[in-house]
């Protein structure tokens, strides 16, 4: 049996608890072995990876996202629902609401951000006009409806290089852009899925209003601790939304360039 759908555990999202039947496996790439399990949901095979490594030991920075990304293509995966712990800008996505990202702004620095390097790799441009796999972002948000969560189909994610938090300035200067949350591994996520010709979803909890807009510090725990809160609605959401993921859906991801 094929593995189509693959979810990638962000911060506080460590459990594939979804799954039955749970097995590990190591997937080599030219990048490096990446390890994740393979387990069932309602009699399909998903890959369920968790993006910072074991015990949360992979800062954001350092997650070797084109050997995660190739091993889901390896597998065979055609889509990705991935989570991502975000503070908010926007004062109308509030800690504890769930936002489906339709697009990014890029503020890394020193990251990989593409299968094509060159030379046997060759040169590709991807298009990027729509970074977000719409079709998946409908299932979600379709998922999220009927079980009465606090969702946002659409939202401007900024990922920035981390792992430091942002200055209260760089906050205002992204709002100021356009951006509604912060975040620090979105990209080159969702642009080397696309490379990929992979469908890509964020699934963007918020767990805090961002720096200068909070009125505390903030600070790793309390991330975690919302995602943990909030980590029935996500494994709810997860386990509808993969349900619902058919093949034959009209989106362009499969085609990027
Ligand atoms: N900034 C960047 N990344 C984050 C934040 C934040 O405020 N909260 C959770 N991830």
């Amino acid at each position: 049996m094929e593995i189509k759908i693959a979810v990638i555990g962000g911060t506080g999202v460590y459990d594939p608890n979804i799954l039955s039947d749970i097995r590990n496996e190591k997937v080599a790439t030219p990048y490096g072995e990446v390890e994740l399990k393979i387990g069932k949901h309602q009699g399909r095979l998903v890959a369920f990876m968790n993006r910072h490594g074991e015990g949360h030991s992979i800062p954001p920075n350092m997650v070797n996202y084109r050997a995660n990304i190739d091993a889901l293509k390896k597998l065979g995966v055609k889509n990705i629902l991935a989570t991502a712990a975000v503070g908010s800008m926007n004062p109308l996505m509030q800690p504890g609401h769930l936002v489906f990202v339709d697009q990014f702004l890029d503020f890394t620095k020193f990251r990989q951000q593409t299968f094509f390097d060159g030379g046997n790799a060759g040169v590709v441009h991807t298009d990027m006009t729509e970074p977000y796999c719409p079709g998946l972002r409908e299932i979600l948000s379709q998922a999220a409806q009927s079980q009465g969560l606090t969702y946002h189909n659409g939202g401007v994610y900024v990922c920035t290089e981390g792992p430091r938090f942002e200055t209260a300035a760089e906050i205002k200067m992204y709002r100021m852009l356009g951006g509604d949350l912060a975040g620090m591994t979105g990209v080159p996520e969702a642009p080397l899925a696309r490379e990929m010709e992979m469908c890509y979803a964020a699934i963007a909890m918020v767990t805090n209003f961002a720096a200068g807009i909070s009125p505390v510090r903030l600070s790793h725990q309390e991330v975690v601790d919302t995602m943990i809160h909030n980590g029935e609605n996500i494994r709810k959401l997860l386990m509808q939304a993969i349900e619902q993921i058919k093949d034959d859906r009209a989106c362009s991801c499969h085609s990027a360039s």
